[in-house]
């Protein structure tokens, strides 16, 4: 079987870390490149934390570019309050010997869609959407091209997570989402309805912790950390471990369930700006544009986690 090419476009971030080592234990997939993006924390230190995590999985050959440095019409908002000041607080990981790329990222997506065959390759985006939007607008003939997005962003039943209405990587760059979902590429979107049932309870931390390696302390010590804020924000045992679930439907599209929908951005109001505005019910004639996903199979979800991280 021939390894599905993917685009990690990511803010690590300790759940985007845990995607890309997911992502990087498949053979199922291959990793063309890893863009990162500003979001939970500024552009230096994502582009630092995707190499770090690059080598930690022990793939120093992965080529990771750097893109934009803030959304495209509204100031940055990063998360270091969920995150920590690096980004990856939790583990003590080495300063990373492998390159950044010279090439900018979003040169990078242009370039590789328009040489790769069309629908040959997937964008996964986990942070906000910047680099997908800048590069939809720099090269709308890519939106042809790209095979599908599977994304993690948003939220309708659950609501927002960072205001009542938004989740953080739409609320962060609403313009982009608002390119990308009006692109006409399929989108597959992994909202908090999915993500806040796959908590990082103390026994599924344990199962990365029990596996005696370095990848599996460093991700306890992720989660251990990561979970910390949700769950005092939430009151659950463990924390929503979003990102993942992208990678874990290109792996495992059986373990989500979810329907083809509408879903709409909001742009124009700033107590709602950022909303993912669903159409769960089928209430509009708005084309269905994203397979929405609402629910997922948490315990087969952390199996699959522990046997790929596993393996690094
Ligand atoms: C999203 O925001 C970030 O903090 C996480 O990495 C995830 O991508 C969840 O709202
Ligand atoms: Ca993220």
């Amino acid at each position: 079987m021939q390894a599905r090419k993917i685009i990690i476009d990511t803010d690590p971030g300790q759940d985007d870390a845990v995607a890309i080592l997911l992502a990087l234990a498949s053979p199922e997939l291959e990793v063309l490149g890893i863009t990162a993006v500003a979001g939970n924390v500024p552009l230096r230190l994502t582009q630092l934390n995707a190499r770090k995590i690059c080598e930690l999985a022990g793939k120093p050959e992965t080529k990771v570019f750097a893109g934009a440095i803030r959304p495209m019409v509204r100031p940055l908002v990063t998360a270091e309050e969920v995150h920590g000041k690096t980004g990856l607080d939790g583990p003590d990981l080495p300063e990373p010997k492998m390159p950044l790329q010279e090439q900018h990222a979003v040169d990078f997506i242009v370039e590789t869609l328009m040489v790769e065959e069309p629908g040959s390759v997937t964008l996964c985006p986990l942070g906000p959407l910047t680099n997908i939007g800048l590069a939809l607008v720099r090269e709308p003939r890519i939106a042809k091209r790209i095979g599908a997005i599977v994304l993690m962003g948003g939220g309708f039943f659950e609501g927002g997570n960072v205001t009542p209405a938004a989740e953080f990587n739409i609320y962060v760059d609403p313009h982009a989402a608002d390119v990308v979902f009006r692109s006409g590429v399929p989108i597959t979107m992994m909202p908090l309805d999915v993500t806040h049932k796959a908590l990082t309870t103390g026994k599924r931390v344990q199962a990365f912790r029990k596996l005696g390696t370095r990848v599996g302390d460093a991700t306890a010590q992720m989660l251990d950390f990561f979970e910390r804020y949700d769950e005092g924000k939430y009151g659950t045992d463990g924390g929503p471990l979003h990102d993942p679930c992208v990678v874990a439907w290109l792996l495992k599209p059986e373990l989500f369930s979810g329907r083809h929908v509408n879903v709409s951005i909001e742009t124009g109001s700033e107590l709602t700006m950022g909303m993912t505005v669903i159409d769960w019910w089928g209430v509009t004639k708005r084309p269905k544009n994203a397979q929405v996903m609402r629910d997922i199979d948490a315990d087969g979800y952390f199996s699959l986690l522990v046997e790929r991280l596993g393996r690094l």
